[in-house]
């Protein structure tokens, strides 16, 4: 994984990155950090990268010029960073949105300082991530506590593989206590089941303390736990009240986009097509019947766009919610973006990101079956599933996507509607026995 971090005082991040577990990380190469000074990209010959805010008031804003140039630099060497402005006011930090951002290759990590930066960068970052409520001088030591935490995460970062998915707040619970020699130390021994060798016992004495104390000093966190039959069973068998715990669910998280554009004609050119009345119906009505999150309509044209909210708001909120309102709740699913990277940036800065399955008709093109696409919406995998409009998915776009599903049929002839295929790949995908 790489990082890059835009920051006015690089000297700061020196010995945190070069110490203990992140610098073998980075010499095993796993880890590849890139300090990059903002200073080198101000324009002046004072180097300057701040200025008084307009309107007046406290303190300095960093300058939009120079970090901008420092990204794009950044970017030039190897694009599709995913941008982090460190600041108070972005979404609080914890384990979770640790393992979301580990999933990327590339993080650009921007420190400000000052006041913070120039509001205008907002369209050069994708999320801004705050490690608590309270105000740092600058984001080079948040920058580092991501650096920290999410390095963990990877892959041959830790000695023991196990030691991360074990720590506290990865499954919602504290840590339970733990011991060393010697076996006495104040008088106090270690408890008797840590000696006896019995490892079953020993799971379900650590699952026991863990919820014991994660009672104690964060019930916050033990409302969002989960836990299995089997370890409610372990549980009880230890002593321990289970009444308020909740039994494991898998929460299904599959949205669907139709995408207008680009999409190919016939002669394989790239077009753009009209939305349908009968497409925002029947995949609304799909959607909500398979539990579908969200059905996306990706259109870049405005007057496509005005129209499809038009027919969303008659059956919403006009005349069609009073005579049909199942057909508005259908229609609350829809929203309309203009393109698949807004989508897609909107989906990174709610921190979460889509494993993106295409459809297609066309036979050869499939990387995974429905049986596998199947289990891994079934374990929660966040998905994104786009389906085309006219003659189907441009190329652009296929090559971008994780994986491809098979064409539906099989008898020759198809050419279902697109509005068939949708409803037919959910009941696939998503439709209990
Ligand atoms: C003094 S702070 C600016 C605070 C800003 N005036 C405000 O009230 O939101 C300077 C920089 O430190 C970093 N910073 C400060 N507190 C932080 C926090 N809790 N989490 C992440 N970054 C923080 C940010 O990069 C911020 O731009």
């Amino acid at each position: 994984m790489r990082f890059d971090i835009m920051t006015i005082f690089p000297d700061l991040l020196e010995s945190p990155l070069n110490e203990g577990i992140i610098r073998r990380a980075r010499a095993a190469g796993i880890l590849e950090i890139k300090s990059h000074n903002i200073r080198d990209f101000a324009l002046d010959k004072h180097a300057m990268t701040d200025d008084r805010p307009f309107g007046g008031g406290e303190g300095m804003v960093m300058k939009p010029e120079p970090l901008a140039d420092a990204l794009q630099t950044v970017s030039a060497e190897r694009a599709g960073g995913h941008v982090v402005l460190l600041s108070p006011q972005g979404r609080p930090y914890n384990q979770a949105l640790a393992a979301e951002l580990a999933e990327y290759e590339h993080l650009i990590l921007i420190c400000g300082r000052y006041e913070g930066i120039d509001d205008r960068l907002a369209d050069y970052i994708d999320e801004e991530v705050s490690i608590g409520d309270y105000v740092l001088t600058g984001g080079e030591l948040p920058a580092m506590v991501l650096i920290d935490s999410i390095s963990r995460l990877l892959p041959g970062v830790l000695g023991c593989e196990n030691s991360a998915s074990r720590d506290s707040f990865s499954c919602g619970l504290l840590k339970h206590p733990q011991f060393t020699r010697p076996r006495v130390f104040a008088g106090r021994e270690v408890p008797e089941v840590l000696m006896s060798g019995d490892h079953q016992a020993i799971r379900r004495w650590r699952l026991a303390q863990s919820v014991k104390r994660t009672r104690v000093r964060r019930p916050d966190l033990l409302a969002g736990a989960q836990f299995s039959a089997e370890e409610l069973k372990d549980l009880r068998a230890e002593g321990i009240e289970t009444s308020g715990l909740r039994p494991e669910t898998t929460e299904v998280r599959l949205d669907v986009a139709l995408v207008h554009y680009p999409v190919c004609n016939k002669n394989k050119e790239i077009i753009g097509s009209a939305i349908t009345n009968l497409d925002l119906h029947d995949i609304a009505r799909a959607s909500a019947t398979y539990g579908v999150g969200t059905y996306y309509v990706v259109t870049p044209y405005e007057d496509q766009q005005r129209l499809a909210m038009e027919i969303i708001e008659h059956w919403r909120q006009g005349f069609g919610a009073v005579y049909n309102p199942d057909r508005g709740q259908a229609l609350a699913k829809v929203a309309v973006v203009d393109s698949l990277e807004s989508l897609f940036k909107e989906a990174g800065n709610r921190g979460s990101r889509y494993h993106v399955m295409a459809t297609t008709a066309a036979h050869g093109a499939a990387t995974i079956g429905y049986n596998q696409a199947r289990q891994r919406v079934a374990a929660g995998e966040r998905t994104l599933l786009l389906f085309g409009t006219g003659w189907g998915l441009a190329a652009e776009i296929m090559s971008q996507v994780d994986d491809v599903l098979p064409p539906l049929g099989g008898k020759g002839y198809n050419h279902l509607s697109v509005r068939s295929a949708v409803s037919i790949i959910l009941d696939r995908l998503l439709a209990s026995e």
